[in-house]
């Protein structure tokens, strides 16, 4: 975690007293980890929607979530496991798995019938380790998320909060364009067309002026365009094209349930590499390019995540009003209310 970041103490006496009308585990790709935190053969816990799970990448580089305990006598892999090529061994009596799911050694009586640890969908995508929720049991993802080219996008730079709060509060966040103008300080927006839903995706595109807000680029102030696709509630991408400074980003805001009442909420940035031809502020241009690409993603997700952090203490606080109760919702609420349901 970079320090210079800003950080977030959840109210930990907090109980949310109403709930949303959306299961606290929806449905879809939520993240697990960044790709950046999983060298080969290291071994990542995560606690996952109420469930204790290990991420592992395998000697050939492929990244594998299961559960966390071992199915011979409930030993946490997390706490001294090995990862030996295509499997994983047990810390305790040496079973060992591999990612096909199984048994390649134990005593000879147990190993046909040891079953391997529940094997849980995962995908990499654009430096992002995810994993599908499925809350019907079968586990098998009913999408994927479209491809996405990254080669001349900078790595990620990325940070991580908890806090109390629900994958559907973060998404309509993304496109509560109200809300801009008071927390962040933007001086103008405007809807360019209407909201597309397809399918699990729902993208939407606006334009805007801001003086202080997500935008503002190595200090100086932004006017551009922004679009934001959902790709489900779990993962969200904000493409920025800033006109008057030749820059464009990709934001990341990804939110994972840790638990009934806590969430992990991520951001993710990168840029597309090239410099910024007109800012005023843009660092010398003696500077080699990759460290010029770097200086800027690191200015960007400074900037978000210090502007996702103004919405912490509402969020943390507040109750989830059910939008059965809510007023009825009209324009882009109602269309973003008609999509999320589906992942209940
Ligand atoms: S608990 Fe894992 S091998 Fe026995």
């Amino acid at each position: 975690m970079n320090a210079a970041l800003p950080t977030f103490i959840p109210n930990s006496n907090f109980i949310r007293q109403e709930k949303p009308d959306i299961s606290p585990y929806p449905k879809g790709w939520f993240l697990i980890c960044f790709s950046d935190e999983l060298e080969k053969r290291a071994i990542l816990n995560r606690t996952f929607m109420g469930n204790e799970l290990i991420v592992f990448r395998s000697q050939s580089g492929k990244v594998n979530v299961v559960n966390a305990y071992c199915t011979h006598m409930g030993v946490h892999y997390g706490f001294g496991a090995s990862v030996i090529g295509e499997s994983i061994e047990c810390p305790f009596y040496g079973y060992c798995f591999n990612t096909n799911g199984h048994c390649i050694r134990a005593s000879k009586e147990k190993k046909a019938a040891q079953q391997m640890p529940r094997k849980w969908h995962c995908t990499e995508w654009n430096g992002l380790v995810l994993v599908f929720h499925n809350p019907d049991q079968d586990h098998f993802p009913s999408w994927e998320i479209p491809a996405l080219d990254s080669s001349e996008w900078t790595p990620l730079q990325h940070h991580s909060f908890t806090l109390k709060s629900h994958p559907l509060e973060i998404a309509e966040n993304g496109l509560d364009v109200g809300h801009l103008l008071d927390i962040h300080n933007f001086s103008y927006i405007e809807e360019d067309k209407a909201p597309q839903v397809n399918g699990e995706m729902l993208q939407a595109s606006f334009t805007l002026h801001g003086p202080k807000g997500i935008l503002r680029v190595l200090g100086k102030k932004a006017e551009g365009k922004f679009t934001t696709t959902h790709f489900g509630l779990g993962l969200s991408m904000l493409s920025t094209h800033i006109s008057n400074q030749g820059l464009q980003s990709r934001y990341f805001v990804l939110s994972t349930p840790i638990d009934q009442q806590n969430l992990a909420l991520h951001i993710a940035v990168s840029t597309k590499k090239e410099q910024p031809k007109k800012s005023r502020k843009t660092p010398p241009s003696f500077l080699p390019k990759s460290l010029l690409h770097k200086l800027i993603t690191q200015d960007s997700i400074k900037r978000m995540t210090t502007n996702v952090h103004l919405n912490f203490k509402i969020w943390d606080q507040k109750s989830q009003i059910g939008y059965k109760s809510r007023q009825a919702p009209s324009g882009i609420k109602q269309i973003f209310e008609r999509w999320a349901l589906q992942f209940e």
